[in-house]
């Protein structure tokens, strides 16, 4: 299609919405985490949901799976308004959802623990039957579950691919992938996504929630960008540039001073391809150390920077963390 016949999100006009969220309004006491949201998915794209911490991704997914009541607004799943009380009824509707955090029972076997979660699903006649139903859904996605192992003994990434098993066992069309990535290598990021293109391909409709813009443009569809508790945009990736990705969410950019000399202080920034010197200044809010964030962008050949870059929604130590950038940095 050419693009004079796409939306800005790249889409056909008037191609109807698998979900449609209209007007999403979520408080916690003293926050606003999802004010006056509008949100529409189509079936069988993967629509990134981009945004820095606290911006109110997981809550909005948390809704449309039902873990969360909203305060205000409507989901419309393919024509009908919904309603979901619970995680079960949405994963009857088709809506299933990996979380940042597993929720898996480590000392049950993977059968255990997708007919736990699926129990009051087609498989409660028993063990046998989801045995089956995990072997062929992870043959198909290329993932080699063992049924019978324990979860305690799987890595990470295999822990991951029984939670993405359990959704499709389930029956969900519609998967939505909390910051997939942010617990997995660079290799095994690299391959789930691939996975999860396919699967896409092949008609389910993913919402994937990253901070990475490499993955946005990479493997999105479309992209919609939350900033503080609001959705700011939704656009084609293939057509935004990662600055002006970079630029609607975090709302603002700062044109830095070209390079000072000598007074590198040796910390680095991987911008891109690129590695850029921080200088020390007392506006930092903390010392910088091995940040690797696509969330910058040279913009007419000065650098863009957000006031904050994105940690993993982690909140390990391990994880980068949110740091004010209002100094200089030399390139
Ligand atoms: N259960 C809760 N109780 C109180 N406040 C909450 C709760 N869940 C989320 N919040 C707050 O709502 C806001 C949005 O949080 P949310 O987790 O949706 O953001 P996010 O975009 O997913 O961020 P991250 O990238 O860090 O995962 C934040 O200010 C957060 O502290
Ligand atoms: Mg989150």
């Amino acid at each position: 299609m050419s693009a004079a016949n796409k939306t800005a999100a790249g889409r056909p006009p008037g191609t109807p919405p698998i979900v449609l969220l209209r007007g999403i309004c979520k408080y916690f006491p003293g926050v606003v985490a999802n004010q006056s949201i509008d949100l529409e998915v189509l079936s069988g794209e993967i629509h990134a949901l981009l945004g820095e911490n606290g911006a109110g991704k997981s809550t909005l997914m948390n809704i449309l799976t039902g873990i969360y009541q909203p305060d205000a607004g409507e989901i419309i799943v393919d024509g009908y308004a919904k309603a979901f009380a619970s995680p079960v009824e949405a994963i009857a509707a088709g809506i299933g959802m990996v979380h940042q955090h597993f929720k898996l029972v480590m000392p049950f076997t993977v059968a255990e623990n997708i007919l736990l979660a699926n129990r009051s699903s087609a498989y409660r006649s028993g063990i046998r039957e989801i045995r089956a139903a995990i072997k062929k859904q992870s043959d198909e996605l290329g993932f080699a579950l063992d049924p019978d192992r324990r979860v305690h003994t799987l890595s990470v990434a295999q822990q991951q691919q029984v939670e993405i098993v359990k959704v499709l066992v389930g029956g969900a069309k519609i998967l939505i992938l909390d910051e997939p990535t942010a617990v997995l290598t660079d290799a095994e990021a690299e391959q789930l996504l691939a996975t999860v293109q396919r699967l896409a391909r092949a008609g389910t409709t993913v919402v994937l929630i990253t901070h990475k813009l490499n993955e946005v443009k990479r493997y999105a569809d479309s992209v919609t960008i939350m900033r503080r508790g609001k959705t700011v945009a939704t656009v084609d990736p293939s057509t935004t540039t990662a600055a002006e990705l970079t630029q609607l969410t975090v709302g603002e950019t700062q044109t830095l001073p070209a390079r000072a000399q000598g007074e590198a202080t040796g910390t680095r920034l991987n911008v891109g391809a690129q590695f850029f010197n921080v200088l020390n200044h007392p506006n930092f809010a903390q010392p910088i150390s091995d940040i690797s964030s696509p969330l910058f962008g040279l913009i007419d050949g000065t650098v863009s920077t957000p006031t904050s870059i994105f940690g993993n929604g982690l909140g390990g130590d391990a994880s980068p963390r949110i740091i004010q950038l209002k100094g200089t940095f030399q390139f």
